[in-house]
């Protein structure tokens, strides 16, 4: 779906949306178009279902007019926005229009474009697969505005979040076979192009450097690890820098404790973490934000070989920390604590925050409209919860501590990567795993293994991926 803006009503569009809030008062803009129709909306409206209320909708004159229910004119956030958005969206496409245009109310700039971001990314689609369907229409959605020049200056910025959101969600929706982990490391490789430095350690250097916990996972398949750093300054007169790391398994088998083969499909997006920073940056670099991010990814995919690393195995790590492998399946972890290493010794950020489909554990305990939320800082602890507010992705703060941290601690080595019972708070042993690598650096770890997929759809994304952690860490850095 693309946006644009225009003050011009009388185009040739094949439908106009017109606002309704509650209790059927219409709003401004419908009142200054039902004057030209005589009064035969509110007409119309007293003979159906429609009261005005959030996800009320109802197509009238041959699908030539939709009304939008817009609820309580005092509470429209963003978070409503985007849901009215995407209803909006859903509807335009259910009923087959390609060139519409809105004009719900004299609504400003930054309620418009809310608007706009909950209808392109609910319409979100990845067919580039399907070859025998009837091609889908691109959509048209032509916004009202007194102003359609600034509109459209300004939009590039909720646009740079549209499209990050949206690498996301094609990064994580590739299949394993197409999204090697090399192709993946091209795809980091890309940013170059928005003025991104863009560095890789491939195996040969990981080797060099010490990186055995990552060299270890990746040792089953014949497609190679990978660290890849991007580094983005949108503020040259500071050396500080923020720092996101993703997990980047482009596929999990589980290796020699291989995972059971229902639902096995599912593990192609166990690299949404690193997806998830690549559309960050992204969007940072394309709405050209006054910050320094750097991206750091662990790209691999854990196989079951004669190569494989094995249960029981010991491993230096690139902290120089042993770490006893109890099950091959708890490999995020692992790519992980060397990508923390990295961070901590070479980019010695201000804080980092890691983004990993990391415990299945995590969906148990809190679904998938929820993120898991763990850190060693309750400062960056109070960041995030506050643009989780503000961008409507919710996060939940798990407990960590002593009694959590000595469920990994191993007979043999500094710490092993399964809890005792291996269970047991298995989303937080998980988290205790990666803060022993963290040398205390303010860090926080989102556990995003529920929500970076949505089974039956949710506000703004349709079944899929939905790119979730892209517009938190946005509104995160515009806070700060
Ligand atoms: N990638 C998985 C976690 C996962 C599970 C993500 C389901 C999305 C959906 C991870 O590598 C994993 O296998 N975790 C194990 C850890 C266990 C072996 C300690 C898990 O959650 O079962
Ligand atoms: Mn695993
Ligand atoms: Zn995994």
């Amino acid at each position: 779906m693309d946006i644009k803006f225009s003050s011009d009503m009388n185009k040739n569009y094949d439908l106009i949306i017109l606002g309704v809030y509650e209790k059927n008062k219409l709003s401004k803009l419908t009142e200054k178009f039902e004057k030209n129709l005589n009064g035969l909306i509110s007409k119309t409206l007293k003979n159906s279902n429609f009261t005005g209320k959030i996800g009320d909708i109802v197509n009238i004159f041959s699908e030539k007019i939709m009304l939008v229910g817009l609820g309580n004119q005092n509470n429209l956030d963003d978070i409503v926005l985007h849901k009215i958005g995407g209803i909006i969206g859903s509807n335009i496409v259910k009923i087959k229009k390609e060139n519409a245009f809105l004009m719900l109310d004299n609504f400003d700039d930054e309620k418009n474009f809310a608007i706009a971001y909950g209808a392109v990314l609910k319409t979100y689609s990845f067919d580039k697969y399907k070859t025998q369907d009837e091609k889908k229409s691109d959509v048209i959605l032509t916004i009202y505005s007194q102003n359609p020049k600034k509109s459209n200056d300004e939009f590039i910025k909720t646009k740079a979040i549209i499209d990050g959101v949206i690498t996301t969600r094609n990064l994580a929706n590739e299949p394993s076979n197409v999204l090697t982990t090399t192709a993946l490391m091209e795809e980091a490789k890309k940013l170059s192009k928005l003025g991104v430095k863009v560095d890789i350690l491939d195996e040969k250097a990981l080797k060099k450097i010490g990186a055995n916990l990552i060299l270890a996972v990746g040792s089953g398949s014949k497609n190679p690890p990978y660290i890849v750093t991007m580094k983005y300054t949108g503020n040259k007169k500071s050396k500080n820098t923020v720092a996101l790391i993703g997990k980047g398994l482009c596929f999990d088998s589980g290796g020699i404790s291989i995972k059971p083969s229902k639902g096995m499909d599912e593990m192609k997006s166990d690299m949404t973490g690193a997806a998830t920073v690549i559309g960050i940056i992204e969007s940072l670099a394309k709405k050209k934000a006054g910050v320094n991010v750097t991206g750091v990814i662990g790209i691999a995919e854990n196989m079951p070989d004669g190569a494989s690393y094995k249960p029981g195995d010991v491993i230096k790590s690139l902290s120089g920390k042993t770490v006893e492998v109890l099950d091959t399946d708890a490999e995020g972890r692992l790519v992980l604590a060397d990508c923390i290493t990295y961070t901590v010794q070479k980019i010695k950020p201000q804080f980092m925050i890691d983004f990993a489909t990391l415990t299945g554990a995590i969906i148990v305990a809190l679904g998938d409209e929820t993120t898991g939320l763990f850190s060693n800082d309750e400062k960056l602890v109070e960041k995030i919860k506050i643009a989780s507010e503000k961008s409507g992705e919710d996060v939940w703060q798990l407990p960590m501590g002593k009694k959590f941290a000595d469920m990994v601690k191993s007979d043999i080595a500094d710490i092993k990567n399964l809890g005792e019972p291996s269970r047991h708070a298995g989303s937080i042993t998980a988290a205790e795993f990666l803060k022993f690598f963290t040398e205390g650096t303010p860090w926080a770890h989102l556990d995003i293994a529920g929500t970076a997929w949505t089974t039956k759809g949710n506000d703004i994304a349709p079944k899929g991926m939905t790119g979730v952690g892209v517009a938190l860490i946005n509104k995160l850095l515009e806070e700060n």
